[in-house]
């Protein structure tokens, strides 16, 4: 049915004869002559009907948009003056000398170029239209090579494949499980995984050495663009080796990754401790790229009248801190006022900002609704610590130390993103010494990573004073986004005792939940640690996707459904009988 794909033809083909099949992309009527753009995953080629041949021009003259075909004929240069260099198959087109219908389409939703009229539903309903168009194709190709040169550094560097249960018990990855009601065992339920964590670890305890895993994971968690209730991580665990080594060997892979697919060179990743992420970016995941940094100015204005500032500057859990934009000074009052909304996303109770019109005025020469408030001392002296220059607008934030964090570190992408202050295509950068723990609304401490991430210290010093203990967990971050994290595991008992301890989980409840670690660690556990990277994070970041739907053949919306299949849907009541299950109506 076919001698070449339409996207291959080039200039070398003229004179020969071929067969193509595949999709009417569009078919034109050019004053008696016909024309059909035939296209397959390879891309399009042009096909041209004369009258000459009766038949096969009847035929063409009555094909629509998306019909199926095989067409016979010969490759031919194209004219003069109607090359397309923008085309792969530019220089040539096919004289149609037959021409067989191999399936009718209906008129289709939306047209393969005009996909952006619709709103993203009706492609989703109809998403195997939606990927015929060339731009997703691209993005789904890039992908199936992504995972092909992944699985090739894994494989060579001795990991085995091996893959963990779907149907499982609860993963602690701190979302809520997706669960499985059971037939045979009555009223209990499967958890589907939130991660392979706990397999991958028992894995080691039997010797394994190097796992991986290309691993679907679930967690019914609130969603954005970059998160999906079903996707896909890059799961790795590995025995006898220490950060280090698995940071080395995981950058090193995706440095590989950049250079043979993108041919970037990402260089090698610089490192930043949590706390100093937190402190200059605001967030546990900076983006580089954009050379702003939040700057804490609390010590300066404890004692002044304005509470607003005074308050949090005085508060121990407070933090105020300012954000400089050079160049910024120009924007204008209704830009401040849609920043001012912004990060009241994030809680923040308003944005105080300095214009600094000129510097050699002193205080005079700063615009703003509060100097007035700080007195034209403090003012000139938090312009000091800000080593601020005229045309500068300087942003304020007072609040809760994670308010502030939010509301800033969000605003210097938002500006940053504005302004086109990004300095750079690429910011890879590992974050580590993470905190054991965190802290919740209601005081009690919970895992910042998952429980059975190692301290960095005795299980007595861990017991004695949990607030502040680090781990050794590590992320990589790029472009603003976490790409992937991982740890080094606890691999004895009393270890794993002591941080359960400290998250309030009973003996009882360890036993009940994850009585088979347990008891796994009793059996010669090898020290271990391991990574997960977010495979359709790296192809969205690498095919510079806005959203991580786009690199996803089937993706679910925003509220966790599939528009496709119509799922989740309702089952019968047979079903549910034989389940023992009983739905409450809900008022
Ligand atoms: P973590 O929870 O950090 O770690 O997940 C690892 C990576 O998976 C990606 N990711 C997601 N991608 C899309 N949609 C989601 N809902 C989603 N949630 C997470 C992110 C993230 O960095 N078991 C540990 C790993 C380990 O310790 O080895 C884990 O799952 O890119
Ligand atoms: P107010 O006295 O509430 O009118 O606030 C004076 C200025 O401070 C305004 O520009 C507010 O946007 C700003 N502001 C109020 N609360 C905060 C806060 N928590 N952090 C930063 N700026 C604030």
């Amino acid at each position: 049915m076919r001698s070449h794909y339409c996207g291959d033809l080039r200039a070398e083909h003229i004179g020969e004869d071929i067969t193509l099949s595949g999709w009417v992309h569009r078919r034109r009527d050019h004053g008696g002559v016909i024309f059909l753009d035939l296209r397959d995953r390879e891309g399009i080629t042009q096909v041209v009907f004369d009258p000459d041949r009766e038949e096969s021009f009847n035929l063409a003259d009555s094909v629509r948009n998306e019909y199926v075909v095989e067409v016979r004929g010969t490759v031919r240069a194209r004219p003069e003056g109607t090359i397309n260099s923008e085309m792969g198959t530019g220089e040539i087109e096919v004289l149609g000398k037959e021409l067989v219908i191999l399936n009718k389409a209906e008129t289709p939703p939306f047209q393969l170029d005009e996909h952006q009229q619709v709103g993203e539903d009706v492609r989703l309903r109809h998403r195997y239209i939606d990927l015929r168009r060339p731009e997703i194709q691209r993005k789904l190709r890039f992908r199936s090579k992504i995972t092909h040169n992944i699985r090739n550094f894994l494989e060579d560097n001795g990991f085995l494949d091996i893959e963990t249960p779907i149907l499982t018990r609860a993963t602690p990855e701190g979302a809520r499980d997706y669960l499985v009601p059971s037939r045979t065992h009555e009223g209990s339920f499967f958890a589907l995984p939130q991660s392979p964590q706990l397999f991958k670890q028992l894995l080691m305890v039997s010797g394994f050495d190097r796992y991986y895993q290309i691993a679907k994971c679930f967690r019914d968690e609130d969603l954005r663009a970059d998160r999906q209730p079903e996707f896909t991580q890059i799961d790795i665990e590995t025995s006898f080796m220490d950060e280090e080594g698995i940071m080395g060997l995981t950058e090193g892979m995706i440095r590989d990754l950049f250079n043979e697919v993108l041919g970037v060179d990402l260089g090698q990743f610089p490192r930043m401790p949590y706390a100093e992420a937190m402190q200059r970016f605001g967030s546990d995941k900076p983006d580089l790229r954009i050379p702003l940094e939040l700057i804490d100015v609390a010590d300066l204005l404890q004692d002044i009248e304005f509470k607003v500032f005074a308050g949090p500057a005085k508060d121990p859990k407070g933090r105020v801190a300012a954000l400089k934009v050079p160049g910024g000074a120009e924007l204008t009052r209704k830009i401040i006022d849609e920043y001012t909304k912004f990060v009241g996303i994030y809680g923040a109770k308003g944005l105080a900002w300095i214009k600094v019109n000129d510097l050699e005025k002193g205080a005079e020469g700063l615009q703003s609704p509060i100097v007035k408030f700080l007195g034209d001392d403090v003012a000139m002296k938090v312009m000091e610590r800000l080593e601020a220059k005229n045309g500068d607008i300087v942003f304020f934030g007072a609040d809760k130390e994670s308010v502030v964090n939010e509301a800033l570190g969000a605003l210097r992408i938002k500006v940053g993103e504005d302004m086109n202050l990004i300095e750079r295509e690429w910011a890879p950068l590992w974050v580590v010494d993470f905190p054991m723990f965190e802290e919740t609304d209601n005081g009690s401490l919970t895992a910042l990573h998952h429980p059975f991430t190692a301290p960095s210290c005795t299980p007595d010093e861990l017991i004695a004073q949990p607030e502040g203990k680090l781990s050794r967990a590590y992320d990589m971050v790029l472009n603003g986004t976490e790409l992937g994290g991982g740890s080094v595991r606890i691999h004895d008992q009393e270890m794993q005792k002591a941080v359960f301890k400290v998250l309030g989980i009973s003996d009882e409840e360890a036993e009940e939940k994850f009585g088979f670690l347990l008891n796994a660690l009793k059996f010669g556990a090898p020290p271990h640690g391991g990574l997960a990277f977010g495979l359709d994070r790296l192809v969205m970041l690498m095919t510079g996707s806005s959203s991580i739907r786009e690199v996803i053949a089937f993706p679910k919306t925003q509220s966790a459904g599939c528009l496709l299949t119509d799922a989740p849907g309702e089952v019968s009541a047979a079903q549910l009988r034989e389940l023992n299950i009983k739905l409450r109506k809900t008022p």
